[in-house]
């Protein structure tokens, strides 16, 4: 990784480090979650950054894909996890991070996910597996009394790509990626007072664009027109606006140009907790980006 790359990953990581400590401490019991979502996104582009994702908000079972719709009526609520999880971008150049803020009486669920985020990291050099990080990652949580979630993992990053090799589990595999100096991705722990799996809701508010082809129906290529300079980066059906771009939004699902991302959720009545940094490999361990 040359230096300009890494500048460019500590801007955004230190911007999204900043954001996302202040935004965690606004949220209270009965305010706005669709106001508390557009004023850290603004927060994000006044700083003359970009989005990596849509500002997700996921409560309680729902662990990761939520954010918030036009007219979002939702208000934070007493006993309510929330996972609070930015992308910000520069020039394409990612940092992920998330945390979860407890409205409820949850202190040793959170401290899970967070002590399996610090362990994971503190292991991280050249040479270490991804499987040996979803070890370290699963004995943290396991040993705190609740699961971690299998089918969520972290992810590598790279220029405008938000998943890539390599794959970092959330519990022990054999092997995986040996890691490797230069290297940037995301280990994000996920700890749940549930199955430890998570399923598709049927509510789907984010979406990126997969394919590149020709689109005839105006009201589609005026999104085509908005979301093209995401470049393959998700966004928000609220990030449209106008109520005729739904329709046109779900006709470029059925054509398989763009990909929606429905909410991911473990059981009904359940609890989940985040925490997530992003880092690069160093000779000899790693630079978090945002700390
Ligand atoms: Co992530």
């Amino acid at each position: 990784m040359n230096d300009g790359i890494l500048e460019k990953y500590l801007e955004s990581g230190k911007l999204a480090a900043a954001i996302l400590k202040e935004s965690a401490q606004e949220i209270r019991v009965g305010r706005s979650y669709l106001e508390l979502v557009e004023s850290v996104e603004a927060r994000v582009r006044n700083e003359g950054a970009a989005l990596a994702f849509p500002l997700n908000v996921s409560l309680n079972e729902d662990a990761a894909h939520d954010t918030a719709s036009t007219g979002d009526e939702r208000v934070f609520a007493k006993g309510d996890v929330v996972k609070f999880d930015l992308g910000v971008q520069i020039d394409g150049y990612i940092a992920d991070t998330a945390t979860t803020v407890d409205l409820g009486n949850n202190a040793l669920l959170l401290e899970a996910s967070h002590e399996a985020l610090e362990a994971a990291i503190r292991a991280v050099r050249p040479g270490v597996t991804a499987g040996e990080l979803g070890a370290i990652v699963q004995n943290e949580i396991e040993r705190r009394g609740y699961r971690p979630i299998a089918n969520l993992t972290g992810h590598g990053l790279d220029q405008y790509v938000l998943h890539k090799d390599p794959t970092i589990p959330n519990i022990a595999i054999n092997d995986g990626t040996v890691l490797e100096e230069g290297m940037a991705f995301a280990i994000e722990p996920f700890a749940t007072t549930g199955s430890g799996r998570v399923g598709e809701k049927t509510r789907v508010e984010i979406y990126s664009q997969i394919a590149e082809k020709p689109v005839r129906i105006p009201s589609a290529r005026a999104v085509m027109e908005q979301i093209r300079d995401r470049q393959g980066l998700p966004f928000s059906r609220r990030w449209l606006g106008d109520k005729k771009m739904d329709l046109a939004l779900l006709g470029l699902a059925r054509s398989q140009i763009v990909h929606g991302y429905p909410v991911l959720a473990d059981i009904p009545g359940s609890l989940v907790s985040q925490h997530e940094h992003t880092l690069i490999v160093t000779a000899d361990g790693c630079i978090v980006t945002t700390r």
